[in-house]
């Protein structure tokens, strides 16, 4: 390892430039050496990146011009469409030209297949697009795009490993758009660290960034996470790039989510759901998938919001006694707000949970982050410990306080459109204006007396009986 010692403003020929130091493990960057990162704490890992100049990181020229009279210019007004309409609505009408987004997801769950459709489907429509990959060979791309049946006569294929070979590519054929399969395999020479380590990945990035701003083109990122939070990866380029896709679904079952995170451009948490098959991913509408079926205890419907709409999806609990230490187990939901649910289905709702172990997922690998859910969770947990299923064709809504209190939250028309869609007839909420027709609200003030409700055995007839005082 280089580890430089401190050192500032070197001359290198005539242009005196200041150094820069970098942690070769979380990629802390300092103006001064130090023997331990103050970002990560290990020792011997800071060594001096210099601060390139601009052209070679593929910015701009760096002169100054007037904001005015740029005519109709790279801004959010201008979108192309990949006509895959999921992918359009979570990006917020298309891609935004000249814009660098990134399609985030874990190995295995899809991006590289999602990324060759999108760009298959620019190139029928006549845009030149550049594909670099560092994960596949131009034969493993080609034969992936004949599983899909995509068209990518017109498509140029990099092998995408070194950074300059994509920037000169790229400037050299101005394409519409660059898609780069992986930004963790592409690797910039000029820097001494370890190629898909935080710094490189940072740095690379950032050359892409620039080319995208300078010669305005489209970029498209592939990106992997790990479960663990992921110390390489696209969690810390968010701030950098002006749009995140996260993809993200059981890789045992079919079902995908595409998920709108940060977005410069257009609203966040638009979802769109696709089936991998055989020949690919194929737009699917989640109303099938996601609601309980059959009678099994220990599942309720949430109607969680993504962006402007709403999808119902169940949400599965399971209570197991034990003698021991009961400890919380989620797959996602947030750990803190189910175990908080817990102790409030016990406390203000009567049934005893405390002394369980507690198991808490949502259905076909989609992550509930809408405090909307915390009903629906609370529901399935009580299910669960009574051992009795909820009753069919009900959906729960509503954020839950501490004390007990079920309030309302934003959205109740989309979550009763869900409803309708999805065959579930009766919501149980806070009293709420909006109505749709089809969908009754069973409105509660608290969670006893949802719980209360939910508890009890059900004709078909009394459910959704409108509001009740008190
Ligand atoms: P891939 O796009 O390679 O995932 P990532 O780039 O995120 O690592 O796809 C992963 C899985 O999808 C792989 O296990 C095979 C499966 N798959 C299909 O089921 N059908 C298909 O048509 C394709 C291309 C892949
Ligand atoms: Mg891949």
């Amino acid at each position: 390892m280089d580890v430089v010692p401190p050192c500032y403003g070197r001359i290198v020929g005539r242009v005196r430039t200041r150094s820069l130091f970098e942690c070769s493990e979380c990629g802390q960057q300092m103006a001064q050496w130090a023997g331990r990162c103050p970002g990560c704490g290990a020792w011997g890992t800071i060594a001096e990146r210099p601060e390139r100049p601009p052209s070679s990181r593929g910015g701009g020229s760096g002169a100054v011009e007037p904001l005015a009279g740029v005519s109709g210019g790279h801004g959010p007004g201008r979108r192309v469409r990949t006509g895959l309409a999921g992918v359009d609505r979570v990006l917020g009408g298309g891609l935004v030209p000249a814009s660098v987004t990134l399609l985030a997801g874990e190995p295995g769950i899809g991006k590289s297949t999602l990324l060759l459709h999108v760009v298959a489907r620019l190139a029928t429509a006549g845009l030149t697009c550049l594909y670099a990959s560092g994960e596949e060979s131009r034969d493993q791309v080609a034969a992936r795009a004949a599983r899909l049946g995509a068209e990518v006569g017109d498509v140029s294929f990099l092998p995408g490993r070194e950074l300059p070979d994509v920037l000169d590519a790229a400037r050299a054929r101005r394409p519409f758009l660059v898609a780069v399969d992986s930004i963790q395999t592409v690797r910039d020479p000029g820097s001494s660290s370890p190629a898909g380590g935080p710094s490189q990945v940072r740095g690379c990035t950032d050359a892409l960034i620039g080319l995208a701003k300078s010669e305005g083109i489209t970029v498209l990122l592939t990106g992997h996470v790990t479960k663990e939070g992921d110390v390489a990866g696209p969690r810390t380029l968010e701030h950098a790039v002006d749009t995140v896709l996260s993809f993200e679904g059981d890789p045992r079952s079919g079902l995908r989510v595409l998920a709108g995170g940060k977005n410069r451009f257009g609203q966040e948490g638009e979802m769109a759901w696709f089936e991998m098959g055989p020949s690919g991913l194929v737009e699917a509408e989640p109303a099938g998938y996601l609601v309980p079926g059959g009678d099994a205890s220990g599942s309720a419907t949430a109607l969680p919001l993504a962006g402007r709409r709403a999808f119902a999806v169940e949400v599965q609990a399971l209570a197991v006694p034990t003698d021991g230490p009961p400890r919380r187990h989620v797959a996602g939901l947030d750990p803190r707000r189910f175990s908080m649910l817990a102790a409030v289905v016990e406390r203000s709702g009567g049934i005893p949970l405390m002394r369980s172990e507690l198991f808490g997922a949502a259905s076909a690998g989609v992550r509930l982050d809408d405090p909307g859910c915390d009903l629906a969770i609370a529901a399935a947990l009580a299910s669960a410990a009574r051992g009795r299923p909820p009753p069919a064709n009900v959906g729960f809504v509503g954020e839950v306080s501490l004390t007990g209190r079920v309030r309302p939250v934003p959205g109740m028309a989309q979550r009763a459109a869900a409803a309708r869609t999805a065959g579930v007839g009766t919501i149980v909420s806070a009293p709420c204006e909006e109505t749709v027709e089809g969908v009754a609200i069973r409105a509660v003030a608290d969670i006893g007396e949802a719980l209360r409700w939910a508890g009890r055995r059900h004709t078909q007839h009394e459910d959704g009986d409108g509001p009740r005082p008190g």
